[in-house]
């Protein structure tokens, strides 16, 4: 049987009265089962450039294993290539792309120093996932170190074309380390088909069935596995959150106007901006809808070291101030605007008190924000779903009103659809969603991913479900693998 262990930047360490978020706990639940280990970043900066020893604590069945970053690293690894070059990259964002071989140096610096501690506890039947952009490199890290085990990488956000990626210096290989994996999991097929393109083209690989791929001498496959959300107990929560004192408080300040709301990060792949334009588009457009309605932005504070963030933020300060400016009245305002996050049972309540949940990224690898919205909703009386045809949720929530985010005036007609929308519309709008929501959750994904990647890649169709048995789930006996160091830094 086979021990799991996952690697991500960020770890969801458990922490008491801490509510985790769906992926946390699906992955948690798969470490529990299978035994295993979670590697990562701990948050912290080692500010006097002295990194302490990982620190590891086992919580629950699962060792979970944190390091620190130096200033340097924080900087060039984390501020630098992972969110002001890849991050724009991935997110068709050239004109954003920042450049510079230092960062690009120290995200391979960290890739390495991450592997270096983290091969000595990997065993010999290990399967190993690792997640996400920042981390792209640790796999043929660990090939190096002689890891041989079967190693998946799911990358969470999208996958840029061919024609995109040249434009990174080091392009060739970012993907040659991508195919030190013995599975690459993308959100959709367009991710999937990027990725391909890349490598039958730039990287003359052979391209096979089903996904699978030969390039830079190994052989491995691409498939997408579309992200869910636990969708069981989202909805249940938001059924419980219907009447807690802060959705009670909503609900009053609206004094009977209809909700529109938006719930994300504040990141400039979000497309707040041009939002923004579309409320004030909706405004001038749909007179007659006036005072009937608020929008509500949530825009939770990230990234802010770096200054594009820093920038979105005054831009959406300044469009929240013009929009208000222009249209409210003594007695209403169009427009709030909250810069600050709020926790997932809060945001379960809102989600389930708004009429409509507006969610129009200009690129986003799936965007759960929509399927949470979607499953939060009271099924007798739902609300309307607008959503980004490039958002990777729009593939799957066809019922959605997609639009291009874009066009101010497309978004402001669909918002005003919405708003206005009979009942038995939107019921059965959301019915066809829901049901999407609930066939493709947290869990499945994590099972169709590592399905494929115990089975030793069996075939899938784009979405594979396969049953437990083909992951050897016992219960697992957890000490620290051989190797591992002992006492002094355990926590
Ligand atoms: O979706 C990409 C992602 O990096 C997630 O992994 C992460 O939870 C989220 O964005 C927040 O970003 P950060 O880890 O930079 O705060």
């Amino acid at each position: 049987m086979s021990r799991l262990v996952i690697v991500s930047n960020r770890v969801s360490l458990p922490r008491k009265g801490a509510q985790a978020g769906g992926l946390a706990v699906a992955l948690r639940d798969a470490l529990e089962r299978l035994g295993g280990l979670w590697f990562g970043w701990s948050g912290e900066v080692a500010e006097d450039g002295a990194v302490p020893p990982p620190r590891a604590v086992t919580h629950g069945g699962i060792t979970y294993v944190t390091t620190d970053l130096t200033r340097q690293d924080y900087e060039e690894f984390y501020n630098g290539f992972s969110n002001s070059t890849l991050w724009p990259l991935f997110h068709f964002r050239l004109g954003l792309l920042e450049v510079s071989r230092r960062s690009y140096e120290g995200y391979l610096r960290v890739n390495a120093a991450f592997a270096a501690q983290l091969a000595p506890m990997i065993r010999r039947d290990d399967v190993i996932w690792v997640h996400d952009y920042h981390l792209i490199p640790l796999g043929d890290e660990l090939r190096r170190l002689g890891i041989a085990n079967r190693m998946g990488f799911f990358l969470h956000t999208p996958f840029p074309v061919p024609e995109l990626l040249v434009a990174l210096p080091g392009h060739r290989r970012l993907v040659r380390a991508l195919c030190a994996y013995d599975l690459v999991g993308f959100q959709t097929r367009d991710d999937v088909r990027a990725f391909l393109g890349y490598v039958g083209g730039e990287a003359r690989g052979e391209i096979g069935e089903g996904g699978r791929f030969t390039a830079y001498g190994r052989s491995a496959k691409a498939a997408a596995y579309p992200i869910g959300i636990d969708t069981a107990s989202f909805a249940a929560l938001a059924a419980a959150q219907a009447a807690s004192p802060e959705t009670a408080g909503l609900i009053e300040s609206l004094q009977g106007r209809k909700l529109i709301l938006g719930v994300e990060r504040l990141d400039y792949s979000k497309g707040l901006p041009h939002r923004f334009d579309a409320i004030e588009c909706l405004l001038e457009c749909h007179a007659d809808l006036k005072r009937q309605f608020e929008f509500m932005q949530i825009a939770a504070p990230s990234r802010e070291e770096v200054a594009r963030y820093r920038a979105l933020k005054r831009q959406l300060e300044s469009a929240a101030g013009r929009i208000n400016g222009r249209f409210s009245e003594f007695d209403w305002q169009p427009v709030r605007y909250i810069n600050k996050g709020y926790d997932r049972a809060t945001l379960a309540g809102f989600y389930r008190t708004a009429t409509v949940g507006l969610v129009t990224p200009l690129r986003d690898g799936m965007n759960l924000v929509a399927k949470e919205y979607v499953a939060a909703q009271d099924p007798t009386d739902p609300g309307v779903l607008v959503l980004s045809r490039f958002a990777g949720s729009a593939r799957e929530l066809q019922s959605a009103l997609i639009v291009n985010p874009f066009d101010a005036d497309e978004v402001a007609d669909a918002l005003a659809r919405a708003l206005t929308m009979p009942a038995i519309e939107r019921r059965s709008r959301w019915r066809a969603m829901m049901d999407v929501v609930e066939a493709n959750t947290v869990e499945t994904w994590r099972d169709a991913f590592l399905g494929d990647l115990a089975a030793g890649m069996v075939e899938t169709d784009d979405f594979a479900h396969p049953d437990e048995e083909g992951l050897g789930l016992e219960p697992p006996p957890l000490p620290l693998a051989p190797g591992f160091q002992p006492p002094g830094y355990l926590r």
